[in-house]
């Protein structure tokens, strides 16, 4: 795990932006794939992609899928997507094929199975696994990552690609890209800022594999890299 620490939020925004765009970069195939997180902490970054690094990113390259999605309508305040429509997606030149909303709308079973089975359509695959290349992660404050919640760290070793998932305290219902897909990825980065991301951070350097952010850190194929700010490390 190698941590990249800024002394603000926003300037862990602008760190990760800058280290998302050397990626790109580097990165041979003419497709870059990037599984985005919801949550409230990337909108600080969206919103910057936006504004001060559009004109540097080329978005002709990019396509975005989702690591998980409330059940929820896309103009629901909760939906993942709608949030990185308002901050990222409405204010940079995107096709629509670049964008592969989960749709939050349908049955939750029913669109498991179809978001990966389009997934694995569109992604390359090693010995049968689509492989992202970058997973955006966040850690919940009880050690989740994606959707994949404490009491489901079954869905770290499923075999399926996408699950259903349920929030431990308000029951609701998620689609959640599953421990596999994640450990696979090419790029596994977890963006975590403000002072009650530090016990998650902190069991991320003891190696603790208590609950499934952690399990991730430790697991992934890669080396996963950690962009916080100071008040993370405390
Ligand atoms: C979600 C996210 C989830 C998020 C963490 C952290 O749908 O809520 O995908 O995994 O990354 O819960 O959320 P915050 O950024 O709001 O702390």
């Amino acid at each position: 795990m190698k941590p990249n620490i800024f002394p603000t939020a926003e300037a862990t925004a602008r760190g990760l932006i800058e280290h998302i765009l050397r990626l790109v970069s580097f990165h041979q195939r003419p497709t870059f794939t990037i599984a985005l997180s919801g949550g409230s902490t990337p909108a600080l970054m969206f919103d910057l992609w936006a504004s001060d690094y559009a004109d540097q990113t080329p978005w002709e390259r990019l396509r975005f899928y989702w690591v998980d999605e409330r059940c929820v309508p896309p103009t629901d305040a909760e939906s993942n997507y709608g949030m990185t429509h308002r901050h990222l997606l409405s204010r940079v030149p995107l096709a629509e094929e670049q964008v592969r909303r989960i749709w939050g709308e349908n049955t939750p079973e029913e669109e498991a199975e179809r978001y990966a089975a389009l997934v694995r359509s569109e992604l390359h695959a090693v010995e049968g696994m689509p492989i992202f290349d970058l997973v955006l992660l966040g850690a919940g404050d009880d050690g989740h990552t994606s959707s994949i919640f404490p009491d489901r760290e079954d869905l770290l070793t499923t075999d399926s690609l996408y699950a259903v998932a349920e929030h431990p305290v308000t029951r609701q219902q998620r689609i959640a890209l599953t421990g596999a897909p994640i450990i696979h990825a090419q790029n596994v980065i977890f963006l975590m800022t403000g002072a009650a991301k530090a016990p998650i951070y902190n069991d991320f350097l003891q190696g603790h594999t208590n609950g499934p952010a952690a399990y991730i850190a430790h697991h992934a194929l890669y080396e996963v890299e950690v962009f916080a700010d100071e008040a993370v490390i405390g």
